[in-house]
């Protein structure tokens, strides 16, 4: 342990990301440095960058260039500033990161965050350092768990990584160029980490991997576990009362994991199942491996394992080669699914993704134009969802005070947030709560009473401060 020091992170992008500016945190905590959420006391600036779309790499230089703006005027009065970029764009940029902007003095892939200690140190005594190529050794075995009480202030519910990178190569994604192919971490690994979290007082974990549910890790018998194993392992935790996944690919929804569904009451009826198009002739182009017609099938078996599953998706709008017709089957998509929420994109060309390469671009004008169109329909289906969940009663897990006085929010298995008037208490505990009104997107409501919180308040440590 060295003289204290401040690391701030900012993460853009995706939950693997939120992971790995975690871990990163905890590891360098190790050398003394406490994180802060001013970039200006910072001794060391992390940015922790995300490649899937737009002008990803123009939006990192032009950060660099206020974070240089800010170094210069501190060092002015004497203090010394390090800024390191990691995630995606570290990875696909490499050492040009340095050559474009020299006020960065370490480049680190997602897949070298654990030799993050030695790396600053190495940048630190004034080497430029650039850490890119894909380790061979187990990154998660090397990064340190959090500490006791930061794992309390980051409240209860977390994200365990059990699965990294993708063999997929759906055309238009960077992904199994930046995160490298698919990996998957032991079972082992998985339930240490997820008991250590629990034992401080976690009580939902969402198992994290761009292709979640490909997850074929080493099982505590010697054997390859699925995803579902997992979960049913995860779930035999007494005091872990929730479990989630994301994200899925459409293939790899094996019928254990339907059935998952079906028997594993902690298991949240919440599924986040990218389709990207509705157009067959487009998921082809994409190189989805599945067609809508499978689509549908999934998500009816699912539906029938589980009758109170909610569906959310992602959706790309003009892809190379739609047309009108394409953007329509999209929509009858949409209709006959019907989504709790979605999240929609243009498509943004990804250099070195095959995609970027094919005739057929649709125009910026018509790309917007169909957005637009999209996302009016997800949102008016998001909606119809938020208002279907009025009169009835949910489980809700509650997280944190709300802005209100005596106000807790927690959140329904939906993850859409409930706001009630309830003791602190019952923080880290599921009670049910007739839901009376929406507002915008949280459901307000009240306990339910006579139902017992789960677990009893008093068996959780405390909890007091939230990210
Ligand atoms: N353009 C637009 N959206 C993309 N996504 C991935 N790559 C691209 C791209 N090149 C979207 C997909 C994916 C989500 C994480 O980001 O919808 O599911
Ligand atoms: Fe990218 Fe497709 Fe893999 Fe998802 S499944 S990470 S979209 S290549």
């Amino acid at each position: 342990m060295s003289e204290a020091r401040k690391v701030h992170i900012k993460s853009f992008g995706c939950q693997m990301n939120v992971y790995d500016a975690r871990r990163m945190a905890d590891t360098l905590a190790r050398d003394g440095y406490s994180e802060t959420a001013s970039a200006e006391e910072a001794d060391l600036i992390i940015l922790n960058t995300c490649h899937i779309r737009e002008k990803a790499v123009e939006k990192v230089y032009s950060e660099l260039g206020r974070l240089r703006e800010m170094k210069t005027e501190s060092e002015s009065e004497g203090r010394r500033q390090m800024i390191a970029v990691a995630g995606c764009v570290a990875q696909a940029e490499g050492k040009e990161i340095i050559r474009r902007a020299p006020s960065v003095r370490l480049v680190v892939g997602p897949q070298n965050i654990h030799r993050i200690s030695e790396l600053v140190a190495r940048a630190n005594a004034g080497e430029a350092v650039v850490d890119t190529d894909f380790a061979v050794e187990d990154k998660f075995e090397q990064l340190a768990t959090p500490k006791p009480e930061v794992t309390r202030a980051r409240g209860i519910s977390a994200f365990v990584t059990v699965q990294e990178g993708c063999d997929k190569f759906c055309t238009f994604c960077v992904v199994p160029y930046t995160r490298g192919v698919e990996a998957s971490r032991s079972a082992e690994r998985i339930l240490a980490e997820a008991e250590n979290l629990v034992a401080q007082g976690v009580k939902e974990i969402t198992l994290i991997g761009q292709n979640v549910n490909a997850y074929h890790g080493r099982g505590l018998d010697g054997r390859d576990w699925t995803l579902s194993k997992m979960i049913a392992r995860l779930a035999e935790i007494p005091e872990l009362l929730r479990i989630r996944y994301t994200t899925s690919h459409p293939r790899d929804m094996d019928d254990k994991l339907i059935e998952a569904h079906r028997d594993i009451e902690k298991l949240m009826p919440f599924l986040h199942l990218p389709v990207q198009s509705g157009s067959d002739r487009i998921l082809g182009e994409m190189n989805r491996k599945h067609t809508r017609a499978e689509y549908f099938r999934i998500i009816e078996r699912v539906r029938k394992a589980r009758p109170d599953m909610a569906f959310s998706s992602d959706f790309i709008v003009g892809f190379p080669g739609e047309t009108d017709r394409d953007f329509e089957d999209t929509l009858a998509l949409v209709r006959e699914v019907g989504y709790a929420q979605c999240f929609t994109f243009k498509y943004s060309p990804r250099p070195g993704t095959p995609a970027a390469e094919m005739d057929a671009q649709v125009p910026e004008d018509v790309k917007s134009e169909r957005l637009y169109r999209l996302q009016e329909l997800v949102e008016r289906q998001q909606h119809e969802f938020n208002l279907s969940c009025v009169g009835k009663e949910l489980d809700v897990l509650f997280e944190k005070p709300g802005r209100h006085e005596g106000q807790i929010v927690g959140r329904s298995p939906y993850l859409q947030p409930v706001p009630v008037m309830a003791a602190k208490s019952i923080i880290g505990s599921v009670a049910r709560v007739r839901v009376n009104e929406l507002r915008t997107y949280s459901l307000i409501g009240e306990l339910v009473a006579d139902t017992p919180a789960t677990p009893a308040a008093n068996s959780i440590p405390e909890v007091n401060a939230f990210a």
